[in-house]
């Protein structure tokens, strides 16, 4: 599916400085991701990736009531095997767009994170709920399991005891409890919500940006090795960063007491 970035349907992209706010926007439907909207997502994320203007993105839902209410079930209760597994494939390489980007990617859950919904959030470095939010993997109670790496993710986030009660019972948690079993990152009341996850991305953005994206580099590779293996990814990705000029001002700055000026486009 070709996407014209100049004529986004279901998302909604928006740029405040180096922010790039990111708006699932399908309020009608509960922010559902149907294929235009997977498909427009992934362009979107992208084309941010290679954006050197960039500094952070903001993941978020059209509406009061949802984030993103899953996978659109319309078009899942359609499909064949061929179907399944190209929804599923095209799902999972949204989230690994998601995941890899070099940007810091923050999610601002405004509401229901249900099945996709939820699995995309998962994929983003920090996730920040609105006090009325739900969040779940309800897939069993529709005959599915989690196909867009919810199963994985989740398990490797918040460990399999809370993994497996989520997705076994497909029942929600509120986010109060999403807090406390170290699925979000903070909780804030809906009308502050975006204002408070635009902060703390501003907050990143004012960090070096090569620094930002080895950092993540770090992190999310070395989940995947041994510890020596991530030690060793660690020493290599600190070399890389090494006299560049990225460092030198963050050094320069602060020894010359002064805020840093990183080189952006
Ligand atoms: N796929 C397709 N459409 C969806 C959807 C989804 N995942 N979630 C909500 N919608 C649609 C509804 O069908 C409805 O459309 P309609 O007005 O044309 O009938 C609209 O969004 C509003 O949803 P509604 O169910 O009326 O809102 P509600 O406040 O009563 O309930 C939910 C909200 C989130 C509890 C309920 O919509 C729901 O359970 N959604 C499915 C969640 C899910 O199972 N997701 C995982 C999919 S794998």
């Amino acid at each position: 599916m070709t996407v014209d970035l100049n004529s986004l349907q279901n998302v909604q992209l928006v740029r405040e400085g180096h922010l790039a706010i990111v708006t699932v926007n399908r309020p009608a439907k509960l922010n559902a991701l149907d294929g235009q909207t997977i498909a427009e997502l992934d362009a979107v994320f992208a084309a941010l990736d290679g954006d050197a203007s960039c500094g952070a993105i903001v993941l978020t839902g059209a509406g009061e009531k949802a984030f993103i209410a899953g996978a659109d079930i319309s078009v899942l209760a359609k499909q064949g095997v061929l179907d399944g597994s190209d929804n599923a494939r095209a799902g999972q390489q949204l989230t690994l767009r998601i995941e890899n980007n070099k940007k810091p990617v923050l999610a601002a859950i405004n509401g229901f994170a249900l099945g996709g919904g939820l699995e995309m959030a998962l994929a983003c470095d920090v996730r920040f709920a609105a006090k009325t939010a739900k969040l779940g993997l309800p897939e069993v109670s529709l005959g599915i399991l989690p196909g867009y790496g919810g199963t994985q993710r989740l398990a490797r986030l918040c460990g399999t005891g809370t993994a497996l009660q989520l997705i076994l019972t497909g029942d929600p948690v509120t986010a109060d409890e999403a807090m406390r079993v170290g699925l979000v990152n903070g909780v804030f009341e809906p009308g502050e919500l975006l204002a408070q996850v635009k902060a703390i991305a501003l907050k990143m953005v004012s960090r070096g940006p090569q620094a930002l994206a080895l950092a993540k580099q770090a992190v999310r590779r070395g989940v995947h090795l041994s510890m020596q293996d991530g030690l060793a990814l660690e020493a290599d990705l600190f070399g890389a960063i090494s006299s560049t000029a990225e460092m030198k001002e963050g050094m320069a700055a602060f020894l010359e007491k002064r805020k840093p000026s990183w080189l952006r486009a």
